[in-house]
C-alpha cells in the first residue's frame, strides 16, 4: 500500500492564515510527494457539532473547498472531499463507538474544556454539552480510520485526537483482526517549525480569541490591517530589538526562506523599526497570498466547478470506503444469514471455518468446475468449466500455494459484487495457512 496522508478541516469560520501555514499548506507539500495517497476533505459533519447556522455552515464548506482548490490542491492527486459525501463514516463511526471507552472520551481535551468552564461558573458539568462534542474523537478516528491513514498532518491541539484514534483501532483490531490488523495505527504530524501560527496577541491564532489575520477576505488591505495590530514592545526605530519568540518573527518565519529570516533578525537586531518590519511581513506574505486570491475569488464565482470536484473527489474515496467497511461489517459479525454461520458450528469447526474454502464439483455436462468461497460462505470466484478434472484439481492446488499471483492465469471469474481485493486477502490467507 503507499503511504496513506489524510487530513480534515473543520468548515466552521473562514480561512486565516493561521489555518493555512498550519493545516492547507503542509497537506498541500505532503500530496505533491511520490509515493503517497492523499485524502483531504472537509470536515462539515464536525461543523455541524459547532454550529447550528444553516447559513453559515454552507457558507464556509464554500469558502473552505475554495481556499484549498486556490492554495494549489490537485483534484486529480488527491482525493478531495466532503466528509458529509461519506455514508460509510457515520457507519464506522458507530462500530467505533461501540468498543470505545467512556472514560477515553472524558480525557479529551474540547470535553474536559466545556466541563472546566462550566465546573469553574458553578453550573452543571455537562451543562451546554452535546453528544456530538462529547464524541468528536469517535467521529475523527472514523475519518481516519476508514482510509486506514499512516500519517495525519494536523495542528498540535489535533495531537490528542490522533492518539485516541490509534487506541481506538488498537481495540478494534484486538478484538475482531483475529490476528490480522484490520486497521493501520495513524501517526500524527505536526510541522515542527510552524505546527500553530501565533496571533496578533501572541496567544494561537484562532478565531475564539478574535486574534487572526485573514488569508484572503478583505483582499490587501485587510492584510495589512490586520498584520499592523500584531503585538510589540515599545522600542523605538533605532533600539536594537532581539525579537526572538515575538509573533512578528514568528508569522514571518512561517513564510520565509532560511535567508530571509535570518536577514529579518539582523535587521532587527541593528534597530530596523517594527512598523518597517510589519511592511516588510505584509510583502513578504502578499507574494505568496496575492496569485492565490485571484484564483480563490474566480473559484468562489464558479460554486458549480466547486461542486463537480468534490463529487468526483467522493466517488474516488467511496471506491476504497465501501469495501473496508463491508469487511469490517463481516468482522464485527454483521454477515449474510447463511444455512451454517461459522459461530454455530462446533469449537473445532469453527477453527477452520475461519479459512475461505475451495469446493470442486462436476456438472451434469460432465464437465469439471471449481469455486472459491468466502469464510463466511460468501461466493468470491467461480470456475469455467473445464473438460478434465485434474486440470480443475490443478488450478485449485496453484491457487491455494500461489496465491494471486495466478489470479489472472486460472480460468475464473470474480463473483458478482466482489472486488478484486477481497479475493485477493482471501487467497493470501489460504497461501499463509499452508505453511
Ligand atoms: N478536528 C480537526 C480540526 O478541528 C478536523 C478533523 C476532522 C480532522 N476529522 C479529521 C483532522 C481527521 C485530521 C483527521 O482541525
Amino acid at each position: 500500500m503507499k503511504l496513506r496522508v489524510l487530513t480534515g478541516i473543520t468548515t466552521t469560520g473562514t480561512p486565516h492564515l493561521g489555518n493555512y501555514v498550519g493545516a492547507i499548506r503542509p497537506a498541500i507539500a505532503a500530496s505533491l510527494e511520490p509515493d503517497v495517497q492523499s485524502f483531504f476533505f472537509l470536515a462539515d459533519y464536525h461543523a455541524l457539532i459547532k454550529c447550528d447556522d444553516p447559513d453559515r455552515i454552507e457558507r464556509s464548506r464554500l469558502e473552505i473547498a475554495a481556499t484549498w482548490l486556490a492554495a494549489g490542491l490537485d483534484p486529480h492527486r488527491v482525493a478531495f472531499y466532503r466528509q458529509s459525501d461519506i455514508p460509510e463514516t457515520p457507519e464506522l463511526t458507530w462500530l467505533l463507538t461501540c468498543v470505545t471507552a467512556k472514560g477515553l472520551m472524558n480525557r479529551a481535551h474540547a470535553y474536559k474544556a466545556a466541563t472546566d468552564v462550566n465546573e469553574a461558573a458553578g453550573e452543571e458539568t455537562d451543562a451546554g454539552v452535546t453528544m456530538g462534542l462529547f464524541s468528536y474523537p469517535i467521529l475523527m478516528a472514523a475519518d481516519i480510520l476508514l482510509f486506514n491513514a499512516h500519517r495525519v498532518p494536523v495542528g498540535r491541539d489535533q495531537v490528542q485526537h490522533i492518539e485516541m484514534a490509534r487506541d481506538i483501532a488498537q481495540r478494534f483490531n484486538h478484538l475482531f483482526g483475529q490476528g490480522h490488523d484490520l486497521f493501520v495505527l495513524p501517526q500524527a504530524e505536526v510541522e515542527e517549525s510552524v505546527a500553530t501560527l501565533p496571533g496578533l496577541d501572541g496567544r494561537k491564532m484562532s478565531k475564539s480569541y478574535d486574534n487572526t489575520i485573514p488569508l484572503f477576505e478583505g483582499g490587501p488591505k485587510a492584510l495589512q490591517a490586520a498584520v499592523a495590530r500584531i503585538v510589540t514592545d515599545s522600542r523605538l526605530p533605532g533600539e536594537p530589538k532581539d525579537a526572538e519568540g515575538t509573533p512578528l518573527v514568528t508569522i514571518h518565519d512561517a513564510f520565509a526562506t532560511p535567508a530571509q529570516r535570518a536577514a529579518f533578525r539582523t535587521a532587527l537586531q541593528a534597530g530596523l523599526g517594527w512598523g518597517e518590519a510589519k511592511q516588510q511581513l505584509v510583502a513578504l506574505v502578499e507574494s505568496q497570498v496575492g496569485p492565490m486570491r485571484e484564483r480563490y475569488a474566480e473559484l468562489m464565482a464558479h460554486p458549480e466547478r466547486i461542486e463537480e470536484v468534490l463529487e468526483a473527489g467522493a466517488r474516488k474515496a467511496r471506491a476504497v470506503a465501501q469495501p473496508f467497511l463491508a469487511s469490517l461489517r463481516r468482522a464485527v459479525g454483521l454477515r449474510p444469514m447463511l444455512a451454517a454461520p461459522p459461530s454455530f458450528r462446533s469449537v473445532e469447526s469453527t477453527a477452520k471455518a475461519a479459512l475461505p474454502s475451495f469446493k470442486q464439483y462436476r456438472e451434469d455436462d460432465g464437465r469439471f468446475f471449481f469455486k472459491l468461497a468466502a469464510a463466511d460462505g460468501r461466493l468470491l470466484l467461480q470456475s469455467r468449466g473445464l473438460g478434465d478434472g485434474r486440470e480443475a484439481g490443478g488450478w485449485v492446488k496453484r491457487l491455494k500455494t500461489e496465491g494471486a499471483a495466478v489470479l489472472d492465469l486460472a480460468p475464473v471469474a470474480l463473483a458478482e459484487g466482489v472486488d478484486r481485493a477481497a479475493v485477493e486477502a482471501a487467497l493470501a490467507a489460504l497461501v499463509a495457512a499452508q505453511d
